[in-house]
């Protein structure tokens, strides 16, 4: 993989860096931060550019406000959280890249933080406006990508503004890269991918590049009656892509002809009605009846996929094993996390964001993981060998 220019590769003292950082963290009804994993990762290089005296603007997205000002996808708290774990003031501009973010960066100190409103407030941003890199670029020196979650995002603050400004990654990214890029390209082996969650739909390419790739597919969650359907089994009225049975068929023809091994459930734990309180039972793949519902994978099914997690030397996983929203259909997804968890510190544990790692820090078990990535849409597009604008756009390392 190319290397990337750091942001250890500049001299930034009292230097203006424009710092983008994916600050898109969950909120509950009353706007304040439920999970703050993405600001507390963002710290190593915000630091960095403390200690060593640059002046640091800070840019994010919140939400989807869609290019209005939407009070309650306000970065105030961010702003705030933020303040409170690096123990200093964080100044948030009223608006984005305007006079009152030029008024703040011009009282700026080396060493100093200021933060500029959701950039999504203004619509430039989703639509990689060059007028709003213009803009920014006024403002700063250099420009610092550490918001890996919005890589695959080609938006004014992770493309358009390399054109204007010199570039480089932090600490965050390097990270992300780093270990998911030695997975992609030369994985320790046996290399297991787990990949789960409703639908073939949304990581075909994943899927694809994965048959070919690594050694052992585990499908579980939604996605795999689709694959079992494929296979001619009866699946009751579990979820069911009918549009995508045809090419379900052709990765697994495809995983055959590479040597790849694919196992998909063997056991279910099926009910009636998609309820958390629904009547639930075990039964094996062979054996649905024309009501049952698939939301979980089965006993026996962990037990197989433990073994080859076991094995592994590295273990990729995203999606869930089922309907881990409700506790009571949270066995499979839970016993992947705790297997990966177990593996120790020789075998390279990498989960994607989303889904899965909420499930991992639900349990408490991210230390124990190699690595729980931060961007849930941008580690898929990682991972299925796609080129992400964001770190497209960043100037490359020559040595
Ligand atoms: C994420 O949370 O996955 C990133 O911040 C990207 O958000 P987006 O899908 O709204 O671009």
């Amino acid at each position: 993989m190319q290397k990337k220019l750091m942001i250890t590769d500049y001299n930034i003292k009292g230097q203006r860096v424009l710092l983008r950082v994916d600050f898109n963290v969950p909120l509950n009804s009353k706007g304040v931060i439920t999970n703050d994993k993405k600001i507390r990762e963002s710290l190593q290089t915000i630091q960095y550019m403390m200690q060593e005296g640059a002046k640091i603007i800070i840019c994010s997205h919140l939400g989807r406000p869609e290019g209005k000002v939407v009070p309650e996808f306000s970065l105030k708290p961010c702003a705030e959280r933020l303040a409170k774990l690096l123990k200093t003031p964080v100044l948030l501009s009223t608006d984005v890249g305007g006079v009152d973010t030029h008024k703040l960066v011009r009282g700026m100190k080396d060493g100093d933080i200021v933060m500029m409103e959701n950039l999504r407030f203004d619509p430039g941003e989703e639509q990689n406006s060059e007028e709003l890199a213009k803009k920014f670029a006024s403002f700063a020196d250099l420009y610092c990508n550490d918001a890996f979650g919005s890589m695959h995002r080609a938006h004014t603050s992770t493309s358009k503004i390399t054109e204007f400004l010199p570039s480089c990654i932090g600490f965050l990214v390097q990270r992300e890269i780093e270990v998911m890029g030695s997975a992609l390209e030369n994985p320790r082996r046996p290399f297991v991918v787990i990949v789960g969650g409703s639908k073939i739909k949304d990581k075909i390419t994943l899927l694809n590049n994965m048959m070919s790739h690594a050694d052992t597919v585990l499908i579980g969650g939604a996605m795999s009656y689709t694959f079992l359907k494929a296979q001619g089994y009866d699946v009751g009225k579990s979820i069911v892509e009918d549009d995508k049975i045809d090419f379900a068929r052709l990765l697994l023809e495809k995983a055959e002809k590479c040597g790849t091994e694919v196992l998909l459930p063997v056991d279910h734990v099926v009910a009636d009605e998609f309820n958390f309180a629904a009547e639930s039972r075990v039964v094996r793949t062979e054996k649905f009846e024309k009501d049952d519902i698939g939301m979980d994978i089965g006993p026996k099914t962990i037990k197989m996929f433990e073994r080859e997690i076991f094995h592994a030397r590295t273990v990729f996983w995203n999606g869930p094993m089922g309907v881990f929203e409700f506790q009571r259909f949270s066995d499979g997804t839970n016993a992947i996390a705790e297997a990966m968890a177990s593996c120790g510190k020789n075998v390279t544990t990498i989960i994607g964001g989303g889904d899965s790692a909420s499930a991992v820090e639900r349990l408490g078990l991210q230390e124990r993981i190699t690595h729980v990535s931060t961007g849930g849409g941008a580690s898929l597009k990682f991972m299925e060998g796609t080129t992400l604008p964001g770190l497209a756009a960043i100037s490359d390392k020559h040595e």
